[in-house]
C-alpha cells in the first residue's frame, strides 16, 4: 500500500525545528493538555498504547512515566532518533516501557501483529496526510473493542485565529475559507472539521467520548518560552478547552473516541 503523505522525511532539520517548537510555551502547553486529557480517559492500570506518528516521543514518555507501555510507530528516522535520545535520558524503568518502530500508521496493525492495543494516539499527523480516512480507519483497527482512540487535529473552524490575533490581516482573510496553510514548521498542512473527523471515525466503528480545544488563549504567542506562570496558563487553557464557546476557536482539537464493542 502506498501512502499519500505530505510529511516528507527531510532529516534532522525538520526534527530540530519540531524540537524547538516542543520546547516553546505553545509546544509545552500542547503536550501538557493532551497528556492531561489522556490520563483522564485512560484507566490507571497499565495499558498498551500505540502512538502513531509519535515522532520524538514526547507523548510516549509522558504515558510511560504514568506506567503505560507504548509502541511508537513513525516513518521518519530523524524523529525516531530524537525519541531514542530522549529515552536514553529517562530512567531504565520508563525507557523499557517504550518501543520504537519505523513505519506508516496506515500499516499499524500489520506492524504490531495480532494483539490489538488498548489505546492508540495520533497527534499532529492527520494534517500531513492527503486523505485522513485510511489513517483513521487504521487507528480504529489497531485497538480492541472498547479501546480508546485519541486524535489531535488542526481545527479548520479556527484557521484564521492565529494570523488574525497576530495582526496579519491579509493572511487571516486568505485562510478564513481554506483548509490548508503553511504551518509553523514550514510544511503545507490541512485543517479538518470536527464533524468530518467524527463522521469518519463513526464510519470506521468508533464513537466520540469527549473533545477538547487545545490552545485557546496562547496560539498567537510565537516562540515565547515557558515561564514561571506555566501552571496558571495551563489551568486557564484546560478550563477553556473543555467548554463552549472557547474550545471551538482553539488552534487544535483533541478528540477521544472508543471503538464500539
Ligand atoms: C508534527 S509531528 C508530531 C509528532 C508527535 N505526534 C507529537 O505530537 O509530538 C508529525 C509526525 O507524524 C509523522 N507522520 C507523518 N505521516 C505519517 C503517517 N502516515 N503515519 C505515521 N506517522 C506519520 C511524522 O514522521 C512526524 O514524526
Amino acid at each position: 500500500m502506498t501512502t499519500a503523505n505530505t510529511w516528507t522525511p527531510t532529516g534532522d532539520d525538520l526534527a530540530a525545528a519540531y524540537a524547538r517548537h516542543a520546547d516553546s510555551l505553545r509546544g509545552a502547553l500542547r503536550h501538557a493538555l493532551v497528556t492531561r486529557a489522556l490520563l483522564t480517559h485512560l484507566p490507571a492500570a497499565p495499558q498498551h498504547v500505540v502512538d502513531v506518528g509519535g515522532g520524538a516521543g514526547h507523548q510516549a514518555i509522558a504515558l510511560a512515566r504514568a506506567g503505560h507501555t507504548v509502541t511508537v510507530i513513525d516513518p521518519d528516522a530523524a524523529m525516531l532518533q530524537r525519541a531514542a535520545d530522549a529515552l536514553n535520558a529517562e530512567g531504565d524503568e520508563v525507557a523499557a516501557r517504550v518501543t520504537l518502530r519505523q513505519g506508516f500508521g496506515e500499516h499499524a496493525r500489520d506492524i504490531l501483529g495480532d494483539e490489538p492495543a488498548d489505546a492508540v494516539c495520533c497527534h499532529g499527523v492527520l494534517m500531513y496526510v492527503d486523505d485522513p480516512a485510511p489513517l483513521l480507519g487504521a487507528l480504529v483497527d489497531t485497538v480492541r473493542p472498547g479501546g480508546l482512540i485519541s486524535v489531535l487535529v488542526k481545527n479548520r473552524a479556527a484557521l484564521a485565529m492565529r494570523p488574525g490575533l497576530e495582526g496579519r490581516w491579509a493572511d487571516a482573510l486568505a485562510v478564513i475559507d481554506q483548509a490548508t496553510e503553511t504551518g509553523g514548521l514550514g510544511l503545507p498542512s490541512r485543517a479538518d472539521d470536527l464533524d468530518t473527523i467524527q463522521r469518519t471515525l463513526a464510519a470506521a466503528g468508533a464513537v466520540t467520548e469527549a473533545w477538547y480545544g487545545v490552545r485557546v488563549f496562547t496560539d498567537h504567542l510565537g516562540n515565547t518560552p515557558v515561564g514561571a506562570d506555566f501552571d496558571q496558563i495551563l489551568a486557564a487553557e484546560w478550563a477553556a478547552g473543555a467548554r463552549d464557546p472557547y474550545r471551538s476557536v482553539a488552534r487544535l482539537f483533541h478528540l477521544i473516541a472508543r471503538r464500539s464493542a
